[in-house]
């Protein structure tokens, strides 16, 4: 991969041992981390919460005084921070200022097929998309993006994309929004010397950029002002992996995961994030102190180079915080009860599950509401991650051994490393509608987009047989 810029001896030795590319020793932290807006709900008499969101174009200026065309929801970059509470109704508004059609998918909620903002619920231009459910799952750190077919990759790339989090009692960790409980977004970018954003696609694995840009800030710092700080770490990448660890290789309290509180806080020096997925980490600091968070060069492909991520600069004098809770206030363990069912899908080439590409037309699998399942995932070539939609699952095994104890919580997406299977517990939830599906895809977005996704629908159990395996797209 070509690199630009100077390299510093350190970049080179990352380079020359890792054999690829990165930024890591070369990076000047010069920009303050951009924390999105917290989005304030309208609420009515009914106690309906209503958050308006338009996908709109604007301009962003990644590198300064080199502004580019970019999409965003409420702005020119990325969309605001959605909090809300379990037992909250919530109504959002989407209005589509784009000049082409899109969706906004709710990923990690759970929630009716047709409110779930998927490839069949496209919002035209000038149209506006009013989904409304009720929240009803655990704390934890959801998020929002576009799913139109075969595009996700360029509307997400450009820009689309937010963070909702859950709430739902004192869970004992830091929770001031942008104080001490901070959105960490992660993405990467193909930025020219000109400032211009290349939108190639191409290759095995689509796009993997040389420029990390957090929170849409590029070479960010981020100050902070108390001794525990918690760190929302999503990755909406398209392809590349984080191996994320600190500089100085300190440890870490890993808390949640996708769907929700671990038992109890993981303490590690480093973890691993594929597209999509979300993880939340507690980290301590000491006054006056500085150390980068950094994604360190892995063998899967798409982790290649060691990357500096973002400066976490400590003030001079810190507030100090409560100390992590032994038990977090979690979500019962998924487990794989006796006798469930297993269903098998086989991942292969880039763009295939089971020996299939994704039809919008046919319903791949049918499963009776509040089903507890084993999914059990082997990928024969290179890497790939599965995500399904609507599920809270806990990971049982990958390649018969236990995984490592920070991915033990609720989860929707989990990185299936080549040539390997992964077995899941999955809880499906209870919102049946035989003629709406859910999607479980890759969410390495050009695998999405080239068809290795499937659909599924969640039916009334004891009615699967008489369920239609192909859906009219009239209408
Ligand atoms: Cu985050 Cu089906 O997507
Ligand atoms: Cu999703
Ligand atoms: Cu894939």
């Amino acid at each position: 991969m070509k690199r630009r810029g100077f390299l510093t001896l350190a970049a080179f030795a990352g380079l020359a041992l890792a054999g690829c590319g990165g930024n890591a020793g070369s990076m000047t932290f010069g920009n303050r981390l951009r924390i999105p807006e917290l989005l304030d709900p309208a609420v009515g008499p009914d106690g309906v919460k209503r958050f308006d969101l338009a996908l709109q174009a604007g301009q962003t200026e990644f590198m300064a005084g080199k502004p580019v065309p970019t999409w965003g929801v409420n702005g020119s970059y990325l969309g605001p921070t959605l909090r809300v509470r379990r037992g909250d109704q919530v109504a959002m508004a989407v209005f589509n200022r784009l000049s082409e059609a899109s969706t906004l998918h709710w990923h990690g909620m759970r929630l009716p097929a047709a409110m779930d903002g998927g490839p069949h619920q496209m919002i035209a231009p000038g149209a506006i998309w009013r989904p409304q459910w009720k929240v009803d799952q655990p704390v934890g750190t959801t998020w929002y993006h576009p799913h139109p077919h075969e595009k996700t990759a360029l509307h997400v790339y450009r820009g689309l994309a937010g963070m909702i989090q859950i709430e739902d009692g004192p869970t004992g960790l830091p929770d001031r929004y942008g104080v001490d409980d901070i959105p960490i977004i992660l993405q990467d970018k193909l930025i020219d010397s000109d400032g211009t954003v290349s939108e190639h696609f191409g290759g095995t694995f689509g796009m993997l950029g040389e420029q990390i840009v957090v929170n849409g800030t590029y070479d960010p710092f981020l100050e902070v002002t108390s001794t525990r700080v918690r760190l929302r770490i999503l990755n909406g990448s398209n392809a590349r992996k984080y191996n994320l660890v600190f500089a100085d290789q300190r440890k870490y309290s890993v808390v949640a995961n996708d769907g929700g509180l671990l038992p109890q806080p993981v303490l590690t020096d480093q973890v691993s994030i594929t597209p999509g997925e979300r993880i939340e980490i507690v980290v301590e600091f000491q006054p006056g102190e500085s150390v980068v968070l950094r994604s360190a060069s892995g063998s899967d492909d798409i982790d290649d180079g060691d990357f500096d991520l973002l400066k976490i600069v400590a003030a001079a004098r810190l507030d100090s915080s409560a100390a992590v809770p032994d038990r977090l206030p979690a979500r019962p363990p998924i487990e794989a009860v006796a006798g469930a069912r297993v269903r098998k899908f086989t991942l292969s080439g880039a763009s295939k599950i089971n020996g299939r590409e994704m039809d919008m037309t046919r319903i791949d699998e049918v499963i009776p509401a509040g089903a507890r399942e084993v999914w059990e995932i082997e990928n024969i070539v290179y890497a790939h991650n599965l995500h399904i939609h609507e599920v809270a699952f806990r990971v049982l095994d990958i390649d018969g051994q236990a995984p490592p104890a920070w991915m033990q919580g609720p989860k929707d997406t989990v990185f299936v490393p080549g040539k390997t299977t992964v077995r899941l517990a999955v809880e499906f939830g209870t919102h049946t509608d035989p003629v709406t599906p859910y999607m479980y895809h890759c969410h390495i977005l050009r695998h999405e987009d080239k068809g290795m996704m499937g659909q599924f629908v969640i039916v009334p159990p004891g009615t699967e047989g008489s369920v239609s395996r192909t859906i009219s797209m009239a209408g």
